[in-house]
């Protein structure tokens, strides 16, 4: 059976661990040649020589950085854009909308936000010639409802979401087959979260926490969210674009739907 991306060139951010790694794994699976990028160029290689894929060290948020793939990487027919901060790796400083720090909303956004535009525009000059591919964009739930606590994660990924739409809909006027959608995950356990859990004795009831409004009472699986990937990065999606997949357990289908709520 032919494998859903075989002869696609496809370019993964962020893919030195987590959903991105994930992502290079079910592509390679698929038949891809995968490029593995992260701004930790180390984790890069060490995920490529793994997968037999190819690595390139790549900071999402520098332009030259861009640059230089695009010259290494000229043509290319798929882009996830998956590199993303929450602001919570290197510190625990307040993210609410009263008392983050001007330069933290800024950090989290060059990466989330300035990172997923940079990477558009080089994707479409990528594809163009070749006048199709797939861009997908990974958001999150919390892109589309308020986040309190993480007030420049919540206002990046609902930026995201917004250009995607606007990325969708400039490549369908140009005539192009370029198609651009995100993706939502809601929580998927993977070393983002690891700051927040701890590794103490509270790190279940933390993970409990984390999950107990969330319909199917679990965190997802980064494969889950590269095989919603796959599908987008397929031919089998051809007519999709600008639209936006939520990944969630069923938490955005109610109002924090706890299965242990009776009304
Ligand atoms: N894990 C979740 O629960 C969850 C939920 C919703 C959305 N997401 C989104 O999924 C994506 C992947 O998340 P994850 O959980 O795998 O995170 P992660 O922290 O485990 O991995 C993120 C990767 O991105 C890399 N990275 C960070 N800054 C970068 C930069 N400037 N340039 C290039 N690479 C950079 C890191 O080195 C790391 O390898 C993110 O965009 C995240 O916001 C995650």
């Amino acid at each position: 059976m032919t494998k859903r991306l075989h002869g696609k060139t496809c370019v993964i951010t962020g893919a030195g661990r987590g959903i991105g790694a994930a992502i290079a794994s079910a592509f390679v699976r698929e038949g891809a040649t995968v490029i593995v990028t992260d701004i930790d160029g180390a984790a890069a290689e060490r995920e490529a020589n793994a997968l037999g894929a190819k690595s390139f060290h790549l900071d999402v948020s520098n332009e030259s950085g861009w640059d230089a793939l695009h010259s290494l990487f000229p043509r290319i027919d798929v882009l996830v854009n998956n590199a993303g901060i929450t602001g919570f790796e290197t510190h625990a400083r307040p993210q609410n909308p009263e008392h983050a720090s001007l330069s933290d909303w800024r950090d989290v956004h060059r990466v989330n936000l300035d990172g997923t535009f940079l990477g558009c525009r080089y994707a479409i000059k990528a594809m163009r010639e070749a006048g199709a591919g797939s861009i997908i964009n990974i958001s999150s739930r919390s892109g589309m409802v308020g986040i309190p606590g993480a007030a420049a994660y919540a206002s990046s990924k609902a930026a995201i979401r917004n250009h995607t739409k606007t990325v969708a809909l400039y490549c369908a006027e140009q005539g192009l087959d370029i198609r651009c959608n995100s993706i939502h995950p809601a929580a998927v356990l993977t070393p983002m979260w690891e700051p927040m859990l701890g590794d103490g004795p509270e790190r279940e009831a933390n993970m409990a926490a984390c999950v107990a409004d969330t319909p199917m009472q679990r965190f997802g699986q980064p494969s889950e969210v590269a095989a919603l990937c796959v599908m987008l990065a397929s031919d089998e999606a051809r007519y999709m674009t600008g639209t936006e997949l939520t990944i969630d357990g069923g938490i955005l289908a109610g109002s924090a739907a706890a299965p242990t709520r009776q009304v």
